[in-house]
């Protein structure tokens, strides 16, 4: 991941963005492509094998064969994205249509930034039509239209900045959020679970009906718990594993769309 600043606190809008100032945040990738959908999501491109290990690990060895060897890597550069993450994102919008002009977008574990600046470019924040609003433990450099807070979502003062931030009920609230693993298996389990409920929690206290919630998940799918919280809140909930998400990895995502009225609500809650 690239991009990280080293700034922290909470950014305006309007900052410059990384690179030569494009309207998302973006730098300039080498063809200066936009990173607009419709352009298929990926194919190998490299064949990279490193030489010499120069002092790294074999795990951090493998972890930049893989970097060299992903085409999302390549294309994120070309495409002026801070993450091959986007890609992630961008397919599952692509296809759900989630994002739209003018929406005001919560994203949660943003760094290095490549959800925010599609989000951005998505809603139209730069030019004013729609807002994004980002947290993350990391610093995210500036993107024009989004604002940033680096701080921990789990911390009991995060919710209360968000919200402050926010203004006004969020349209959509995604969350790639992922803890650094221990390499215990139970411990990361909990952890990860922990997130996405304190994501789903949030959610369904900050979206205007109709509103969306994305958000990543682990080992086949979301807990029974958090399952159960988005059926009631939402019309359709669904898991989805992008082409980006590496096919080893246990990662997908999963999708509520038709964030429900309260009577709505009550009325799933009565007859459940
Ligand atoms: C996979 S990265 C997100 C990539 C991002 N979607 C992008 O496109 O650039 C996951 C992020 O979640 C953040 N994260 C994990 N736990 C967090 C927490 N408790 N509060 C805020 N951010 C958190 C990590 O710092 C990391 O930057």
């Amino acid at each position: 991941m690239t991009g990280r600043s080293g700034k922290g606190g909470s950014s305006g809008k309007g900052g410059s963005g990384k690179g030569k100032g494009g309207s998302s945040g973006k730098g300039t990738g080498a063809s200066g492509a936009k990173g607009s959908s419709g352009r298929g999501y990926g194919g190998r491109e490299l064949g990279v094998r490193l030489k010499s290990a120069r002092g790294r690990t074999h795990s951090s060895q493998l972890w930049l064969e893989r970097q060299l060897n992903d085409p999302y890597v390549a294309r994120a550069r070309r495409d002026g994205y801070r993450s091959r993450a986007v890609y992630k994102l961008m397919e599952i919008d692509d296809k759900a249509r989630i994002l739209k002009p003018g929406q005001v977008v919560l994203d949660l574990g943003a760094a290095p930034g490549g959800w925010s600046q599609l989000a951005a470019e998505r809603v139209g924040a730069a030019e004013g039509k729609g807002r994004v609003v980002a947290i993350d433990l990391l610093p995210v450099d500036p993107i024009p239209g989004v604002d940033i807070l680096q701080m921990d979502f789990m911390d009991d003062a995060a919710p209360g900045r968000l919200r402050e931030m926010l203004g006004a009920p969020a349209d959509v609230v995604l969350s790639d959020m992922a803890a650094n693993t221990v390499g215990h298996r139970q411990t990361d389990h909990l952890r990860i679970v922990a997130l996405l409920e304190a994501a789903a929690h949030f959610a369904v206290e900050v979206l205007t009906p109709g509103g969306a919630f994305l958000a990543k998940v682990f080992q086949g799918g979301t807990e029974g718990e958090v399952l159960n919280l988005l059926k009631r809140h939402f019309s359709s909930v669904k898991h989805v594993k992008p082409a980006a998400s590496r096919s080893g990895s246990s990662e997908m995502y999963v999708l509520a769309t038709g964030f429900r009225k309260r009577e709505a609500r009550d009325e799933v809650e009565q007859g459940s």
